[in-house]
């Protein structure tokens, strides 16, 4: 029989994945073997939940709840606060002029407040405020609405919002580039500085979007080093391992070629055994989706490029990588 990643990794962490409204029914038997948590890719995102003022679309992500529920499984809550995927009448007055900061919090807080009410005791942890930080060198934080509108304490107010709304969730900040040397400092400062003003965060989220060689593993140790120091929960949020090298653009493979599919399982090895030992800091790994039949990936950064980057293959079986990962859990 083929061991279970959740029960493998039982005593270290929870096993999940990022599933949508398609997945729960394609990966379904999958997702219930292996995972014990999900998120939803796209289902909780603010454009999708609150297209218009007072329109709330729950459907979609209450059907991921109730899969969850059914299954057993938690449930992270991705993402309240987001420069992306925000639809632009959260930014308007109804004359069309850009809103004030004041209306932009009034909406923050009720768009936060009516989510998280609606799913408090079934979403264990938010990621409240996603990708802030700039990725440009010398610049702290992302060019928004929201930072333009509401200025640098739309993080902190956020924060603030959700812990009113459900004082047993746990709160993340999420970002990308989270193992860059650069970016790890900018996150680290802000988290600290959140910390220290005593605004309610609990965790850190890397969303851990890596490919073969890229970060380096004693870079993703640093990180995780440097973010385990802010006495915080640190979550692997939206993991998965891109078979292609930053130069590699090919469009004409069918199939990872084998030389790809070892370096991954190497890679997938290397970085599990890592989380183990950071375990009393991360409690949970999500990978962003399941197995290689359906990936974000697909088409990006390049049009028509198909990839690879999970434990399961495009028929949902075990690849390499993942007896590798199911070894790495007793060594
Ligand atoms: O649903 C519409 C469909 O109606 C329309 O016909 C089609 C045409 O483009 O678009 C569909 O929406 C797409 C949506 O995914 C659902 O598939 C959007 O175009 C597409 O932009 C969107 O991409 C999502 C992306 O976030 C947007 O920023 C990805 O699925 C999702 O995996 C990705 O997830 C993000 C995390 O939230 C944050 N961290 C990075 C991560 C990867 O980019």
């Amino acid at each position: 029989p083929i061991p279970k990643l959740h029960e493998v990794f039982g005593s270290y962490f929870d096993v999940g994945a990022a599933v949508n409204k398609v997945t729960i029914k394609t990966q379904q038997d999958l997702l219930r073997q292996h995972f014990n948590s999900v998120t939803a890719e796209n289902e909780m995102k603010f454009e999708r939940l609150h297209p218009k003022e007072h329109v709330y679309t729950f459907d979609d992500a209450d059907r991921i709840v109730s899969f969850a529920k059914a299954g057993g499984m938690a449930v992270r809550g991705h993402t309240l606060v987001w420069h992306n995927q925000t639809p632009s009448w959260v930014f308007e007055q109804p004359s069309g002029e850009q809103a004030d900061g004041e209306m932009l919090l009034a909406r923050m807080k009720s768009h936060i407040h009516t989510v998280m009410s609606r799913y408090k005791g079934s979403i264990y942890a938010w990621d409240v405020v996603n990708e802030a930080i700039s990725d440009k060198g010398g610049e702290f934080l992302r060019s928004s609405k929201w930072l333009d509108i509401v200025g640098e304490d739309f993080i902190a107010k956020a924060f603030e919002y959700a812990h009113e709304a459900d004082p047993g969730a746990q709160l993340f900040y999420n970002d990308y580039n989270e193992s860059n040397p650069e970016k790890r400092e900018k996150i680290y400062k802000l988290v600290q500085s959140l910390k220290e003003k005593d605004v309610p965060i609990h965790g850190v989220g890397l969303q851990a979007h890596w490919s073969l060689f890229h970060p380096t593993k004693d870079e993703i140790r640093d990180a995780l080093e440097r973010y385990a120091s802010l006495g915080v929960k640190l979550h692997i949020t939206e993991l998965d391992i891109s078979v292609f090298q930053h130069d590699d653009r090919r469009t004409d493979l069918k199939a990872p070629t084998e030389e790809m599919l070892e370096l991954q399982a190497q890679r997938y090895d290397e970085c599990f055994k890592l989380f183990k030992e950071f375990s009393e800091c991360i409690t949970s790994v999500t990978f962003w989706g399941a197995a290689d039949d359906y990936t974000w990936l697909d088409d990006f950064p390049v049009r028509g490029r198909k990839n690879w980057p999970f434990l399961f293959d495009t028929n949902q079986q075990p690849k390499e990588s993942f007896w590798k990962v199911v070894n790495a859990a007793d060594e």
